[in-house]
């Protein structure tokens, strides 16, 4: 169980400086009450490879994160969509934080997922992946709002600020509800 000052973890699937999704995810710092520590990650390359047998003495890199991911509150992911899926890079970071099982970090962790991509589907097969997956590591997945920004690189301005209104919209309502799964004294006043 998480302790200590309210936190929420945002991951991003993407390394790209100019990735649309870490754009999102720091867009996002806008709607989380000031009296929340929100905090992107923004690069998880330093994991290596998932390697079942390195768990007997998992790399400094995977024990960072999972004491990250414990630590938080709640999880927000966002990922490109390559090719209909999530992108590879998450899902090795997900592999690494779903074991060792029945003391994963993932189990029971309160995740709001969303995405963004230039084209018109927004990341929607990517997140429908994406939670099935969540599923598997037994997370507790907002259901709604389901938020896919799609022509992401119209919905930004220079700033990397969010300026689309249904986009704002939804992603006000999604952080919402997740703030509803933390502790209820953390709540926002
Ligand atoms: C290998 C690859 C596969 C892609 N497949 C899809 C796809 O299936 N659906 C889609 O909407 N965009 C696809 N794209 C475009 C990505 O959505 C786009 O590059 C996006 O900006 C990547 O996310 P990022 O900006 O966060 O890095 C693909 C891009 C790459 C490089």
């Amino acid at each position: 169980m998480s302790t200590g000052e309210p936190s929420i973890l945002a991951i991003s699937g993407s390394l790209r400086p100019e990735s649309l999704n870490t754009m999102l995810l720091r867009a996002l710092g806008e709607f989380v009450p000031s009296t929340i520590r929100y905090e992107v990650v923004n690069d998880i390359s330093a994991l290596p490879f998932y390697d079942q047998r390195l768990e007997v003495d998992p790399p400094s890199s995977v024990l960072d994160l999972r004491s990250k991911v414990h630590e938080a509150h709640a999880l927000i992911l966002a990922s490109p969509e390559y090719n209909y899926s999530y992108s590879g890079l998450l899902k090795n970071a997900l592999e690494w934080l779903s074991r060792p099982v029945g003391s994963a970090v993932l189990e029971h962790k309160p995740v709001a997922l969303l995405g963004a991509a230039p084209g018109l589907y927004g990341t929607v097969r990517a997140q429908a992946h994406l939670r099935q997956v969540l599923h598997g590591t037994n997370s507790v997945v907002l259901r709604r709002p389901e938020v896919y920004v799609n022509e992401a690189s119209k919905k930004f301005d220079d700033t990397g600020k969010l300026i689309d209104p249904t986009a704002r919209s939804l992603v006000e309502q999604l952080i919402h509800n997740l703030l509803s799964h933390l502790p209820e004294n953390f709540e926002a006043a």
